[in-house]
């Protein structure tokens, strides 16, 4: 009796302790999505595998732990992992172990990021373009928490130093941040926060090239190092609320 009690406990806590997670493609072309979370970020994994081919206006949905922290869903774009199983088998995105991801996606890649049931209790999410972007995504929940979003495609207005890769056609499939353009000072550098910049007082959106570019057309996301820091808008769902996560490419 004690071990089957012990065995509907374990049961009960498995099956509740998890969220449905929903990657929707709404672009007209196929993607190739992906999750990854940082090892130093605890152990709880996504029950999925890392990366996988999605059709336009497909939907797939799996589930995600409860405590799932420093996890991060990309997209790539234009694979072939026949020719090149490493980060660029894609033309952006790509990672390294070809379809299925052992590590982080190659920039520019929108990032949809979670911590959930952090920091006693809390889920946060954001949208991240401080690498960089891709594709337009969205975060929405099913219990009316914030829903972090950059919505709009930044590839066709992209900055002329900034634009790019580009597909096969000559159309821009991403858009790189400042500090991934490489742009400015290579040690104490203003748009990737470093060096003398190193700290939110001394790395503010002023000095971040095209900032007003990026934040513009994308206030609800983050766009570079500090955003988050000045009273900038944070993402959070209260952890006990459970909240079912839907990422939308092209939403
Ligand atoms: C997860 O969410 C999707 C989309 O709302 C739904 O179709 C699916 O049934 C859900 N799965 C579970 C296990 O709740």
């Amino acid at each position: 009796m004690k071990s089957f009690l012990a065995l509907t406990a374990l049961a009960f806590v498995s099956c509740s302790a998890a969220r449905n997670l929903t990657v929707v493609n709404n672009c007209a072309f196929t993607i190739w999505p992906a999750h990854f979370t940082d090892p130093t970020s605890g152990s709880s994994r996504p029950d999925y595998p890392t990366g996988w081919t999605q059709e336009s206006h497909q939907s797939v949905s799996f589930s995600v732990p409860d405590s799932w922290i420093g996890g991060r869903i990309w997209a790539r774009r234009e694979c072939d992992f026949s020719a090149n199983p490493g980060p660029n088998s894609c033309l952006d995105g790509g990672c390294d172990g070809g379809l299925e991801c052992t590590g982080t996606g190659a920039p520019p890649a929108t990032l949809a990021e979670f911590a959930l049931g952090s920091a006693g209790g809390t889920d946060y999410v954001d949208v991240s373009i401080v690498d960089g972007f891709n594709l337009p995504m969205r975060i929405s929940n099913n219990k009316g928490c914030p829903a972090p979003d950059c919505p709009v495609d930044l590839n066709p207005n992209c900055p002329a130093e900034l634009k790019g890769p580009f597909d096969s056609s000559g159309s821009p499939v991403g858009c790189k941040s400042s500090c991934e353009a490489g742009l400015g000072d290579p040690v104490n550098n203003p748009n990737c926060c470093t060096g003398t910049h190193g700290t939110p007082a001394t790395c503010p959106p002023s000095g971040v090239a095209y900032y007003s570019y990026f934040k513009g057309n994308c206030p609800n996301s983050y766009v570079f190092v500090y955003d988050n820091s000045g009273g900038a808008p944070q993402w959070v769902c209260t952890a006990s609320q459970k909240a079912d996560y839907t990422v939308t490419f092209c939403p």
